[in-house]
């Protein structure tokens, strides 16, 4: 580590003896004070200190030298140490001399002959603050630009490893829930084969029993089939072509409303929807999950209202999904997007918080995003984005 150092430099034996005492007799001991009679012999002690690895906070220099005057010695040095901060000292008349300092030496202050002991010593205190305080901010700087580069670091690293990390966990996810389907295949079988062979030796008690097993083999198909199509969808990468929306969501509402019995659902389609880009069998899957939410939240609703609409930019379309069913409370909005994420209960709506996490993956799949709004009892809104044009991303993170 060099020492830090104040270089004064003037001609005339006394006032640097006298220069020199002042100052060490008020700044702290570790500020090395040098000094110079002339330019000439002020570069060759630089030229060293540098050597040596010093640094130098202040350099005061007398106007009037032989050789080479004070301005100029200052504007000189000024290339050599810019951070250096520079006093001149000046005689009443050297308006001039300050005037190009200032203008050539990026001169700090100047101090009048004879000096006033306190000023002076005010002047280099104020003097070694700024340097250290400049010095301090520069080595902040350094820090922060060297912290923020090792934190992109990891955070590429992060995002490489959690992108891995996820494709593992969706072909784990997919290998498992197939595997899932074979034993629980097998349990319905058995429970068929006990109900059609055993049947007439049976209570009516077993035989409930043995119906219950076979519902709730249905149920966990149903999950892993919704499993499956999640995983399925996370390695999918879109198939882009021209897709009717206005089709798509009366198309998969007409599929939706089969299966309803004495409900009374009314698909409003404001304007109509224009045609888009994206993949065909994922974007039905989206908009199927959505609808289905809409008509299962509707139940309680003696007329049910599902209102469609999208607003475009230069860029994107803004598609929404509004229903008057049972809503919920925003406090949890965020985490339906996750997967087996419910904020009804399953007594109340069946359900497997598959749906929205798989429209989140589809949507975002084609570089778009989706955003939910609700009110209790008063009603839903799904909202997403697709850009015009269609884009295929693998993974978001
Ligand atoms: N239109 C809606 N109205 C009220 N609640 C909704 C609506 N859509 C989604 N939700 C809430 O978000 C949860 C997650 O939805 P989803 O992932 O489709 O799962 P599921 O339909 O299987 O319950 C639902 O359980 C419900 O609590
Ligand atoms: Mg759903």
């Amino acid at each position: 580590m060099g020492r830090y150092k104040i270089l004064c430099v003037d001609d005339e034996e006394m006032i640097i003896n006298a220069l020199k005492t002042e100052l060490m007799n008020s700044i702290p001991s570790d500020i090395i004070i040098e000094i110079a009679r002339s330019a000439e012999e002020a570069f060759s002690v630089i030229d060293e200190s540098l050597q040596a690895g010093d640094k130098f906070i202040l350099i005061i220099s007398d106007q009037k030298m032989p050789g080479m005057t004070g301005e100029i010695f200052l504007s000189k040095l000024d290339k050599i140490l810019p951070d250096a901060l520079k006093v001149l000292l000046t005689g009443f008349a050297d308006i001039d001399a300050i005037q190009y300092a200032i203008n050539n030496a990026n001169l700090y202050r100047y101090i009048q002959k004879p000096w006033d002991r306190e000023d002076l010593i005010l002047t280099v205190k104020q003097a070694i603050d700024k340097y250290k305080t400049k010095k301090a901010l520069e080595q902040n700087t350094l820090e922060i630009i060297r912290m923020n580069e090792e934190l992109e670091g990891i955070v590429e690293e992060r995002t490489k490893q959690l992108s891995q990390a996820l494709e593992e966990l969706e072909s784990f996810s997919y290998t498992v829930s197939h595997d899932l389907k074979s034993p629980l295949r097998s349990i319905d079988y058995y429970a068929k084969f006990i109900l059609e062979d055993y049947g007439p030796i049976l209570t009516k008690e077993v035989i409930q029993m043995v119906l219950q097993i076979r519902n709730i083999c249905n149920e966990m198909f149903d999950l892993i089939n919704k499993l499956l199509v999640y995983s399925m969808t996370s390695k999918a990468l879109p198939e882009i072509s021209q897709v009717d929306a206005d089709k798509l969501f009366r198309d998969s509402f007409a599929d939706l409303v089969k299966t309803t019995e004495n409900r009374d659902i009314e698909l409003v389609i404001k304007d109509k929807l224009p045609v888009i880009q994206g993949d065909r069998v994922l974007l039905r899957q989206a908009v199927s999950n959505i609808l289905s939410n809409c008509i299962k939240f509707t139940r309680e609703k003696e007329k049910a209202f599902i209102e469609v609409s999208c607003i475009e930019d230069g860029e994107n379309y803004q598609f929404s999904v509004k229903d008057n069913g049972v809503g919920f409370s925003m406090e949890y909005a965020e985490k339906i997007f996750g997967i087996f994420q419910r904020l009804h209960p399953k007594g109340e709506y069946e359900g497997s918080g598959i749906g929205l996490a798989t429209v989140k993956k589809i949507i975002e799949k084609h570089g778009g995003s989706i955003d939910i709004d609700s009110v209790e009892d008063k009603g839903t809104v799904v909202q997403f984005i697709l850009p015009k044009k269609a884009q295929r991303k693998e993974h978001n993170l």
